[in-house]
């Protein structure tokens, strides 16, 4: 008999999520197995213990997925599980925190869809306003839009902590060379005079972004929001909205709405799985691999 797929899910929250857990199971996964309040120290052990006890071929038909709420501590135990694989002891681990990572993606996929399309463009020298920026998903939008090219402003309503996220976004994962900044939401107005893309990554049900804003924003090409809940989180993007013209635009900007985006991370967090379940050999995937996905899944759309 064959052995069946098992899905350890490590999560340094309290509870796994249920979404999660759906995703695993809609990707195949014959099991999932959640384990909480997890501390970066114990990842090791987990590991080790979940690779010696199948043998080389069953040991290709378990994997690892991390979630939680934090991009570096996601990262970091990501890290502690590769380097506690023994070879040929080695199982595919996955960290999407929040489901961040394949949000985020997805979101920049979308954004740099819309600019090729509608102006030409792409995101290299884009001035990028991430506002609600200091969450999971807008600091991992951050990065991946700063990789890409784009100059990067993260902002809230503290000055301090947006300045902590920018820091540790760059330190992290930039390499030191991505240059995203903090910045308060008391200077939204000078931030969005000059803003060519606006990502709306606050909590749900915040509008961060109103009609007036959106008529000062004389550069704004394109605006995504993710925020389902009403109020719209910028002001004129619809839920479905994708590469709308949004109403109150003066530079005839176009948005993308949230339920467009979900369903591009949908489709990513769903490959990703899948593609570690059939993997031959182990796949240590996170926010780079959730976006090269995200661009193909929509250059073939
Ligand atoms: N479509 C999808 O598939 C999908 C998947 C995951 C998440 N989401 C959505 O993506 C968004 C971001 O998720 P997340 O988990 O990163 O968000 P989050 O951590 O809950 O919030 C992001 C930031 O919003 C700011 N914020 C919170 N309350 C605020 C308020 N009352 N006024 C102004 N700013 C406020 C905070 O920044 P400061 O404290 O620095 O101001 C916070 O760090 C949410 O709307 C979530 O629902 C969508």
């Amino acid at each position: 008999m064959e052995k069946p797929y098992l899905l350890h899910l490590i999560t340094p929250a309290k509870n796994a999520s249920p979404f999660d857990v759906n995703m695993a199971y809609d990707a195949g996964w014959d099991a999932i197995t959640p384990y909480t309040n997890v501390e970066l120290d114990d990842v090791a052990g987990l590991t080790q213990d979940a690779i010696f006890s199948r043998g080389p071929k069953g040991v290709r038909r378990t994997g690892f997925f991390i979630g939680g709420r934090e991009m570096v501590l996601a990262m970091d135990m990501l890290d502690n599980a590769r380097d506690a694989m023994v070879p040929p002891f080695e199982i595919s681990v996955f960290a999407d925190p929040s489901g961040a990572f394949t949000t985020a993606a997805a979101m920049v996929a979308a954004v740099e869809k819309q600019l090729a399309k509608t102006f030409g463009e792409s995101l290299d020298g884009q001035k990028i306003v991430v506002l609600g920026g200091t969450g999971p998903v807008g600091s991992a939008a951050s990065v991946i839009a700063a990789k890409a090219g784009a100059s990067v402003t993260v902002m809230g309503r503290q000055k301090d902590k947006a300045d902590r996220v920018a820091a540790l976004c760059n330190h992290a994962y930039g390499a030191d060379m991505t240059g995203i900044k903090g910045d308060a939401n008391d200077h939204k107005g000078e931030q969005l005079e000059e803003a060519t893309v606006v990502l709306g990554t606050a909590a749900a049900g915040v509008q961060v972004m109103n009609k007036d804003d959106v008529a000062a924003a004389k550069h704004l090409k394109v605006a995504a929001d993710l925020n389902a809940v009403p109020p719209e989180g910028i002001a004129g993007v619809g839920v479905m909205d994708d590469g709308v013209p949004i109403p109150d635009s003066s530079s005839g900007a176009v948005g993308i709405g949230a339920l467009v985006v979900g369903n591009i991370k949908y489709q990513t967090q769903n490959h990703l799985l899948q593609q570690m379940r059939e993997a031959d050999s182990p796949m240590y995937l996170h926010f780079e691999h959730a976006f090269e996905f995200a661009r193909s899944y929509l250059q073939n759309d």
